[in-house]
């Protein structure tokens, strides 16, 4: 061996190649090889970003050292491409499209695997896995809808049903109750959440999984994760989780307990709005009837109907939601205080009946929130998200709406700009009073998604709209 640290790095690089190959019986066992080397790799990665702050795996991801020196490029650079390539031979390509191996996503075509949409999901995974001592395994997709139905789909047979939380994002309880039942899928509505009985009582032998949205948009129910995943695991089934409002920066389902986490990071894991997409996290092992998808859920779905029905996140979108996710602390944490401050003047003005904030002790479940709802270092925050009833029902609510001139009004939320809606005239415009009442959406409801602006402008722009609909 000589003085220089490169040129010995290089021969043992290169004796390590020469040894795999002397090793190997045939060209079918040496891309085998070379296949679980990667897979034990990126386990290792991910069993040591357990022991890395928070930061840096959001940073970082699992973009190291090795994608930089061989991209030359210290930012994850953007495959926009179709295909990647080439094999190294034919029998690597039939190797990889049989889904034998998995040793570069950059060979396989871009609806199953991408370079920017692989890194995304490891990141995604990684922070979800931060604090529980599982594996976890992430997978992207075009939107948050697409990851719902790619997970939920996969445990469904006609005649089966599921339990879920009434208090779901409009398009979900969409999905569930129009689109399921064409394929012989049950959902199983649980009008009060926050009751555990309720839950338990509609479980039977066709139930395949729980499922809740947390804290939920818009009504803002926090569920209580520990003891939901207690129950379906007692029946032998699966919690999933759609975590979209947290984010992993306020909440980690996985660590109190569930199987998998979804999200639509068409939201605050995407700050700058420009991007709609989705991932799945789950556990390597996660609790089911169904034994063929117990272990490594998410790569059987990518090999399997994900593949099959093509709902995957452009890479484009991946490579901006990538370096979203870089800032998602410190950005979750802005919101979180600039809502708390918003909430705190909202709920002393004269006309404004009822603050719905998970950060209030009014809020129903803010002992719950209090529990779970907890940035990296281990302080409380409550999420951007409020929604507040305006004194004087649905002629005041248009007024104000009419009146209030900060932000946007439009239908999103966690981007970092403040974006707002009257829920009852635009999002739940097709329900009846009754309806929206059930759901917890009341007429006279604005829901607020807080953004990055100071927050001492929006409650100025907040004190004269409430001021101009006074009489
Ligand atoms: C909680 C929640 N889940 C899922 C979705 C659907 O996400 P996407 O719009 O990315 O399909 C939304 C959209 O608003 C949402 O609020």
């Amino acid at each position: 061996m000589g003085e220089s640290k490169f040129v010995n790095d290089k021969i043992a690089e290169l004796e390590k190649e020469l040894e795999l190959l002397k090793s190997t019986p045939s060209e079918e066992e040496y891309f085998r090889k070379r296949s679980s080397a990667r897979v034990k790799m990126r386990a290792e990665q991910m069993m040591a970003a357990k022991n890395q702050a928070f930061d840096t795996v959001a940073l970082w991801g699992l973009y190291g050292k090795e994608d930089i020196k061989r991209y030359k490029c210290f930012t994850l650079p953007l495959f926009m491409t179709t295909a990647g390539g080439s094999y190294d031979s034919l029998l690597d390509g039939a190797l990889l499209l049989s889904y034998q191996t998995t040793n570069d996503p950059n060979k396989v075509y871009s609806r199953i695997d991408n370079v920017n949409s692989d890194h995304l999901a490891w990141k995604f995974a990684a922070l979800e896995g931060l604090g529980s001592p599982e594996l976890t395994q992430g997978l992207c997709t075009s939107s948050g809808m697409s990851a719902i139905l790619m997970t939920t789909m996969a445990f469904l047979e006609p005649g089966d049903n599921f339990v879920s939380s009434n208090r779901v994002y409009g398009g979900t309880e969409q999905l569930f109750n129009i689109t399921y039942p064409k394929s012989g899928w049950k959902v199983k509505w649980i009008t009060e959440p926050w009751d555990l009985r309720k839950w338990e009582s509609k479980i039977d032998e066709k139930t395949k999984f729980l499922y809740v949205e947390s804290p939920s948009n818009p009504t803002l129910f926090v569920a209580d994760i520990p003891a939901l995943a207690k129950l379906a695991h007692s029946h032998g089934i699966p919690l999933i989780v759609d975590s979209t409002l947290a984010s992993p920066a306020l909440m980690r389902p996985l660590e109190h307990g569930a199987d998998i986490v979804l999200h639509s990071i068409s939201k605050v894991s995407n700050g700058s709005c420009r991007a709609i997409g989705g991932v799945i996290v789950a556990k390597d092992k996660i609790v089911t009837k169904n034994p063929a998808i117990a272990q490594d859920f998410v790569n059987k779905l990518k090999g399997g109907h994900f593949r099959n029905m093509g709902p995957c996140l452009s890479p484009f979108n991946s490579m901006l939601i990538w370096d979203e996710m870089s800032t998602i602390r410190i950005r979750m944490k802005e919101h979180c205080e600039k809502a708390m401050k918003i909430a705190n003047f909202l709920k002393t003005h004269p006309m404004i009946e009822a603050v719905n904030y998970p950060g209030l002790p009014t809020h129903p479940q803010h002992e719950v929130a209090k529990r779970l709802m907890k940035l990296p270092d281990g302080t409380n925050g409550y999420g951007y998200l409020l929604s507040f009833n305006i004194k004087g029902g649905l002629e005041k609510a248009k007024k104000f709406a009419e009146a209030f001139d900060f932000g946007v009004q439009v239908t999103h939320l966690g981007g970092s700009y403040t974006v707002w809606v009257h829920n009852a005239t635009t999002t739940h415009a097709q329900m009846s009073s009754e309806e929206r009442k059930s759901a917890g959406v009341l007429d006279n409801m604005i829901r607020y998604s807080v953004g990055l602006e100071g927050a001492d402008d929006a409650i100025k722009a907040l004190e004269k709209a409430l001021d101009k609909i006074k009489d």
